[in-house]
């Protein structure tokens, strides 16, 4: 009879081996990535070796499998909040970022006062994309950068909390991002799941629902990379535990009519007043809805029904307001948004021909928004809460010429002599009308 051998120690974890593996596009086990990601957080991984790491993940990828097991890892990597002690179903809400994207300023208080708690935590606005926080701060006086306590203590009063992505949470991302940002590293549809992932996981809502943008105006320019990145969110959601749904949609021409701070936080409230554009209803419908159906509170059918009749009553508005109320606003400016600053000045961009509108570039429109001061350049800049823009048409409308198009608010008259141009550089015009294009492209996670 031969003696038992001992189980031989595995060999300890170098980076170098990690690399290579990747490298060879082999996959990695979730201890591997342990290792890597909470070295990497801890300062024991040095950045040039994860920035090869992560140039590997770029060119080889991840299976399914193993981004759900990165993002585990840096969900590990900081603090995870557990609501179960407030509400057994708390919903969150996460867009991949679009232009004149206010929809959370209208879905949350909808869902809310659909008797689903929502907690969400957001970011500011970069480049051409506007951020919830941005929108939200239009409100003086609120507050968005929130313990984690003073967030656990609005949402158990007040069914509603929005706060700042919380440095404690899944802090391996926060690192991750800043290098991925510096090494070319961003455009990953495995890093970008992961690292969307783990913040919406480590925030502790039981039900997600995403929406992947995809267009001119969105991170994701085609349909088929959206629909990659949607599918794998969901993914990643279900394996944790997460009921998760994620529909993709257009994001070729700004949602909406507004595009700037307080411009979109007024026309949130409008939409929540039973007055909103038809494109920013449908899409708060279809989202709510899906959400609603998916936390089993009724079929998709009847959930789209109620928030229709919700939205029509403007009944949701007060929890807009609780909100606001609750993070240190003034619940009144949602009453009578005149108290919001507004810009001196407002100028308008002419069609130049008569016709239809053919495309109004998100981006490009998005740049102009932020050239106006409502967005930024680089992190950290200030931006003018005051300034944007209004469409007064949208594709597909007819125009005369001569007549308004859209209109600028400007700080100054510089500004807007300078930026009308480049409005009108966004838009496309032709002889006959272009046919209409769904908002809704597809929906991933189970919603009927
Ligand atoms: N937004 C994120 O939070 N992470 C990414 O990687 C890209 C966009």
């Amino acid at each position: 009879m031969t003696e038992p051998t001992a189980a031989s120690p595995s060999p300890p974890l170098r980076a170098v081996d990690l690399i290579v593996q990747k490298a060879a596009g082999e996959r990695l086990s979730r201890e591997a990535l342990r290792w890597l990601v909470h070295g990497y957080t801890a300062g024991t991984v040095p950045d040039y070796q994860m920035a090869a790491f992560l140039m590997a993940v770029c060119w080889r990828g991840m299976t399914e499998e193993e981004t759900a097991d990165l993002t585990q890892v840096m969900v590990e990597s900081g603090r995870q909040l557990d609501l179960s002690d407030i509400a057994p179903v708390v919903a969150d809400k996460h867009s991949t970022g679009g232009v004149g994207d206010k929809t959370t300023l209208v879905l949350a208080p909808l869902v809310a006062a659909l008797g689903v708690p929502v907690a969400k935590m957001s970011g500011r606005g970069l480049g051409f994309t506007g951020g919830t926080l941005d929108k939200l701060e239009s409100f003086p006086g609120l507050r968005v950068e929130l313990s984690v306590e003073e967030f656990r203590a609005i949402l158990r009063r007040w069914g509603i909390v929005i706060a700042g992505q919380s440095p404690e949470l899944a802090p391996a991302d926060g690192k991750l991002y800043a290098l991925r940002d510096v090494t070319a590293t961003v455009e990953s549809i495995p890093l970008i799941a992961a690292s969307v992932m783990s913040k919406k996981l480590a925030a502790g809502a039981t039900h997600l629902v995403l929406d992947v943008k995809c267009g001119s105006g969105a991170f994701m320019k085609t349909r088929a990379e959206a629909e990659r990145l949607a599918a794998l969110m969901v993914a990643i959601g279900q394996r944790a535990g997460r009921t998760t749904v994620a529909l993709v949609t257009a994001m070729d021409q700004p949602l909406g009519m507004t595009v700037g701070n307080v411009l979109e936080v007024e026309e949130a409230i409008a939409t929540l007043r039973g007055e909103g554009p038809p494109d920013l209803v449908e899409l708060v419908i279809e989202l709510a809805s899906a959400l609603l159906a998916a936390a089993g509170l009724a079929p998709r059918p009847e959930a789209r029904e109620r928030c229709r009749r919700l939205l029509a009553s403007g009944a949701a508005l007060t929890k807009l307001a609780d909100l606001v109320a609750a993070q240190g606003g003034d619940r009144r400016a949602v009453d009578e948004p005149g108290r919001l600053p507004h810009a001196p000045l407002e100028r308008p961009l002419l069609a130049p021909q008569a016709g239809f509108i053919q495309a109004i570039a998100a981006d490009q429109v998005g740049r102009v928004a932020m050239q106006l001061g409502a967005g930024r350049q680089r992190k950290g800049d200030p931006i003018d809460h005051r300034v944007g823009l209004r469409l007064l048409r949208k594709v597909g409308d007819a125009v005369r010429a001569g007549e308004p198009i859209a209109l600028l608010s400007a700080a100054r008259e510089s500004d807007a002599t300078a930026l009308l141009p480049s409005l009108l550089a966004a838009y496309r015009f032709s002889e006959t009308p272009p046919p209409p294009q769904p908002l809704i492209l597809s929906t991933y996670g189970s919603v009927d």
